[in-house]
């Protein structure tokens, strides 16, 4: 492919923030009293806050009514911030600054397409904002993955055609949304759950451009 762009998922592939994610969730199960597991968490990933929410209720056979609906999503957010406030550089996950650096060595611009309305957060935190051209986050879309919108932005923005971008995603519906887009994507994680994608790696650390281009 003439690759030109690279749209990078901020949770999951840039950084582990599931963990401070399920601490949150599990935290507001325990105040509605019912048990939130690890495995459970896995069906919140790349996942909206108000759907991880309703997931979440579902999992607790808990109802409530709209209004107790943000409130709850409100603490849980709240948790999660007190959490990333102390996040560090250090965190960012093995081979992603290698793989930014050669990137945008080669020219090849560098966007963030996350669902979370955290992002510019953990990008500050981290200190890694410098290294995107494009930054498209959950208070920029207004359809949630799998719906392509936030990648498709990410490649307008970048005045790239989608065909010349790829994706690279930990979730299900992350990469769903890329073929959507009509982008070609890179699961990150495990096969069995990211099949679709077109390539899976375990994480960023061997990954090159040149098998990127061969996409
Ligand atoms: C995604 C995460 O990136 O962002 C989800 O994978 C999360 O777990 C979603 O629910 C929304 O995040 P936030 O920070 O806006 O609550
Ligand atoms: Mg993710």
């Amino acid at each position: 492919m003439d690759l030109k762009g690279c749209i990078f998922d901020l949770d999951g592939v840039i950084v582990d923030t599931a963990k401070y994610h399920f601490m949150a969730w599990r935290r507001l199960a325990k105040e509605l009293s019912f048990e939130f597991t690890l495995e459970d968490n896995e069906a919140l990933k790349g996942v909206s806050r108000m759907a991880s929410l309703e997931i979440l209720l579902g999992i607790g056979g808990v109802t409530v009514s709209p209004r107790e609906k943000e409130e709850l999503a409100a603490r849980k957010n709240r948790w999660y911030i007190e959490f990333i406030s102390g996040m560090t550089p250090d965190e960012i996950l093995p081979g992603s600054m290698k793989l930014l650096s050669a990137l945008r060595k080669e020219g090849i611009r560098t966007a963030i397409g996350s669902a979370s309305k955290n992002a510019g957060t953990i990008l500050d935190r981290i200190h890694l904002r410098n290294m995107f051209d494009v930054v498209i986050d959950g208070n920029r879309i207004h359809k949630a993955k799998p719906d392509p919108e936030v990648f498709l932005k990410a490649s307008e923005e970048m005045s790239l055609s989608p065909s010349c971008c790829i994706v690279f995603e930990d979730a299900q519906a992350g990469i769903e949304a890329a073929i959507a887009g009509g982008m070609k994507s890179v699961g990150v994680g495990k096969p069995g759950l990211l099949g679709r994608a077109d390539l899976v790696i375990p994480d960023l650390r061997k990954i090159t451009i040149n098998q990127l281009r061969n996409l």
